[in-house]
């Protein structure tokens, strides 16, 4: 049975827009309930009423307590049932009133091998510290930035003469084909976490 998802986003949406793209080509069993967006400007919420998916975007005031905010998040995705709630590009931390609603099933993607190059700027750094391979991480979100259990990873090698721009542009369209296939895996029921807070895939 298709797993319901909830996806939450800041900017351009590229990510989501693999998902939708996924979910037409039959690839990924699933369906997006609701985009949530921290900011009205995200291209993405264009890319989610493009494909009929109803949005919800969070006025910045509202962050001003971001559990407050994570209230009105948790129980949007609450009402609509989601299974799995996918962060997509979203530059918020998530907290205790998700993470409590969704016990390891808040999906976080970030662009370079965890536990390295953390934060917002991942690739930029993973290029500046002059790294001969970096890559992608989908992990499950916790409280922590950038941690929690993580689910898959796949490296992108960073050649000779490579700019920064030519990463950028691979480790995108790797995510695109990674998050994708990670969140089938989460649709066919083949993903755990031990008591270690390892992750394995059946
Ligand atoms: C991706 O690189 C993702 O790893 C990071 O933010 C970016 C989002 O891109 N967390 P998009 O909004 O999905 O295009």
């Amino acid at each position: 049975m298709a797993i319901k998802l909830g996806v939450l986003i800041s900017g351009s949406g590229s990510n989501l827009q693999a998902l939708i793209d996924n979910i037409e080509a039959g690839t990924l069993d699933a369906t997006i309930e609701v985009v949530i967006s921290s900011r009205a400007d995200a291209y993405g919420l264009k890319r989610a009423e493009a494909a009929g998916i109803q949005t919800l975007t969070l006025s910045r005031e509202l962050y001003d307590d971001p559990f407050t905010a994570d209230e009105v998040i948790a129980s949007t995705l609450a009402a609509r049932e989601v299974d799995y709630v996918i962060m997509a590009g979203y530059m918020r931390m998530v907290h205790d009133p998700i993470l409590r609603a969704f016990p390891n099933r808040v999906v976080n993607l970030h662009p370079a091998l965890l536990p390295s190059f953390k934060g917002a700027h991942g690739i930029q750094e993973a290029f500046d510290y002059g790294v001969k391979l970096t890559g992608i991480t989908v992990h499950f979100a916790d409280d922590r930035y950038d941690c929690g259990p993580i689910i898959a990873q796949r490296a992108v090698a960073i050649e000779e003469g490579m700019t920064v721009e030519q990463l950028e542009e691979r480790i995108h369209a790797v995510e695109h084909e990674l998050y994708p296939e990670v969140i089938q895996w989460l649709a066919e029921g083949r993903v755990s976490v031990d008591e270690h807070g390892h992750v394995h895939v059946a």
